[in-house]
């Protein structure tokens, strides 16, 4: 017995340390992902908020100036202080972005107002966009048929990575979709397109079913490897 467990020492620190290893690895991988910066919310043009005033025909603030001192992460939100009047489209449509029009582009989430009301007073409207998407976004109101825009209501940021998505945006509910549709020619039936439709949907049910299957393959690794070790206390 004595002399067996001699032996069989180097396999038992062996198995231990394959143990520990793996039983190690999702903490480090958390401890990695905390270094980044915690979720931040993120008040769009600061005090100026996100406003556009006919009168002057000018935006309440400097969107490209304020983006250009801000950092954004994935799980962050843009707060856009506004009016019935704009609104805010995100897309990550460049084409759409340039040309301030959102009607071409069906990848835009389009919220809030758009500038179809006339003078008079306009009502307030606190607008939470999520940053689910990692790289270039682009932002803009198409409010007075993208008349606002072209005089300067528009931002394009970059969205890094961070902690990643929080459990509570992995699979968002559809983004609202106002899309102002022309009514059909008489006569026609009504094709549906251009309608009322589901946001990123698809593409966050890919991201969720690929992070679901490299969960199964983690459990499946912890798994093997959780038996290798036991194997070799066994047979040591
Ligand atoms: C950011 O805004 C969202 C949407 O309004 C809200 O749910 C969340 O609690 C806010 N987070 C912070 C850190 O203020
Ligand atoms: C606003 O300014 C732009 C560019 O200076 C000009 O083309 C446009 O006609 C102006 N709109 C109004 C309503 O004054
Ligand atoms: C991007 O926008 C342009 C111009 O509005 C449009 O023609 C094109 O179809 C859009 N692309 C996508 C992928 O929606
Ligand atoms: C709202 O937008 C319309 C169309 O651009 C404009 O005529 C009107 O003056 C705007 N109202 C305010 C209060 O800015
Ligand atoms: C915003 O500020 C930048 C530099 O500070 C300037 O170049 C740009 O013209 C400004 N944009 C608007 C719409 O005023």
């Amino acid at each position: 017995m004595g002399p067996h467990l001699l032996r069989s020492a180097p396999a038992v620190a062996a198995a231990v340390v394959v143990l520990a290893a793996v039983l190690a690895a999702p903490a480090a991988a958390q401890a990695g992902d905390s270094d980044a910066p915690a979720y931040r919310n993120h008040t769009v043009g600061g005090a100026d908020g996100w406003v556009f005033d006919a009168k002057t025909n000018a935006t309440s603030g400097n969107y490209s100036s304020w983006a250009a001192g801000e950092t954004f992460y994935l799980g962050d939100y843009l707060i856009f202080k506004t009016n019935d009047n704009s609104s805010v489209v995100q897309t990550k449509n460049a084409t759409a972005y340039s040309l301030c029009d959102a009607s071409e582009d069906d990848s835009s989430d389009i919220y809030g107002g758009g500038g179809a009301g006339g003078p008079g007073p306009k009502q307030a409207l606190t607008v939470a966009v999520p940053l689910t998407e990692e790289g270039t976004n682009y932002f803009f109101s198409n409010g007075d048929d993208g008349a606002q825009c072209q005089q300067g209501m528009r931002f394009e940021i970059k969205v890094e990575h961070g902690r990643g998505l929080p459990p509570s945006l992995k699979n968002p509910p559809p983004a609202p979709k106002e899309r102002v549709l022309a009514p059909p020619p008489a006569g026609t039936a009504f094709s549906g397109t251009g309608g009322v439709e589901p946001g990123d949907g698809e593409a966050d049910r890919t991201g969720g079913d690929k992070a679901a299957a490299a969960a199964a393959a983690g459990g499946r690794f912890l798994g093997v490897a959780v038996g290798a070790a036991l194997a070799i206390l066994v047979a040591a």
